[in-house]
């Protein structure tokens, strides 16, 4: 179950919509039970929840966006897959087990990162009450941009190649913002997208790249201050790997610093929506005080 509070609803329809989805066709075994593995009741769920939640602020229903909350879990747990990769990050544990290459093998991990991202553009290309063809476009749109060459895969790619010589906060942080800051706009923007609101885009991207900062340090901080058994990964690896973070440019109090900021610039950035906007800022909160 998610370690966020209030959010085991979404969390089980999720997982019993994915479980729907897997068994209804004659799909092979040898991708169908991969993808139960790594993704039946594994993972915070944080970026579908944010989205419902964002949605909720513009009383957007739950049943007409859980096609698009499903499509997102779907690219961030291909881009987890192949992130843990021997050829990316090569790490041997992931949401609390086995990464999905050392329980099965590469190939197969590979096939199942490709099988998730045509299921989440599969899903993001059905209408329902709220969302039209041209509403489903923009979103198919959207996600392709954001996970994409712009967003997270061009994100990974910087992760990969960022070296001493070449290591700026500013690279850093641009590189953060493709990786990890690209599916919180998705997330942040697909319920916008749907109203139609240019005003409220504008708005929602600048919360998605707060959210998406405080999210990716409190993840770097994770990797410094958390255990193995608490985050369910392999922790100390940013170091191990050579790997650029923002703790790296302002030490873990600096950080720290930071995130307080951040949390401070989301209160007022949603002042005007009022009580609406208190369970994302709950949201914000929770994500500072997790420990995987
Ligand atoms: C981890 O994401 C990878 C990053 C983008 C930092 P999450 O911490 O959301 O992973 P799960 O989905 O809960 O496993
Ligand atoms: C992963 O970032 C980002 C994506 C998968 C896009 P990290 O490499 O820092 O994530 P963890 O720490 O392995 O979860
Ligand atoms: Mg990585
Ligand atoms: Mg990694
Ligand atoms: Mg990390």
């Amino acid at each position: 179950m998610s370690v966020l509070k209030n959010y085991n609803e979404i969390i089980t329809d999720l997982d019993n919509y994915m479980i729907e989805l897997l068994d209804k066709s004659e799909y092979p075994k040898q991708l169908v039970d991969p993808i139960k593995y790594i993704f039946i009741g594994k993972g915070k769920r944080i970026r579908a929840i944010l989205l419902v939640e964002v949605c909720k602020l513009f009383e957007l229903p739950y049943k007409d966006i859980r096609n698009v909350a499903l499509a997102l879990e779907c690219i961030h747990t291909y881009s987890l897959i192949h992130d843990d990769l021997p050829a990316m990050d090569d790490d041997d544990y992931r949401r609390g087990q086995l990464t999905l290459h050392k329980k099965y093998d590469e190939a197969t991990a590979i096939l199942v990162g490709d099988a998730l991202i045509s299921l989440a553009f599969e899903l993001l290309a059905i209408p329902s009450d709220k969302i039209d063809n041209e509403c489903a476009l923009n979103l198919v749109n959207k996600l392709g941009k954001c996970s994409g060459l712009g967003g997270m895969v061009g994100g990974q790619i910087l992760d990969l190649k960022i070296s001493s010589s070449t290591a700026s906060m500013d690279l850093v942080n641009n590189m953060q913002q493709m990786k990890t800051g690209a599916l919180f706009q998705f997330a942040c923007l697909a319920g916008p997208i749907i109203r139609g609101n240019d005003a409220d885009q504008r708005i929602f991207a600048q919360f998605a790249d707060l959210f998406g900062s405080i999210f990716q340090i409190s993840d770097d901080l994770i990797d410094i201050e958390s255990t193995l058994s608490e985050a369910g990964k392999n922790v100390n690896k940013d170091k191990e790997k050579d790997k650029y973070t923002l703790i790296e440019f302002l030490g873990v109090d600096g950080a720290k610093a930071q995130i307080a900021q951040k949390l401070e610039d989301v209160r007022i950035l949603l002042h005007d929506y009022g009580v609406k906007s208190e369970r994302l800022i709950n949201l914000c909160q929770e994500l500072v005080d997790r420990r995987s």
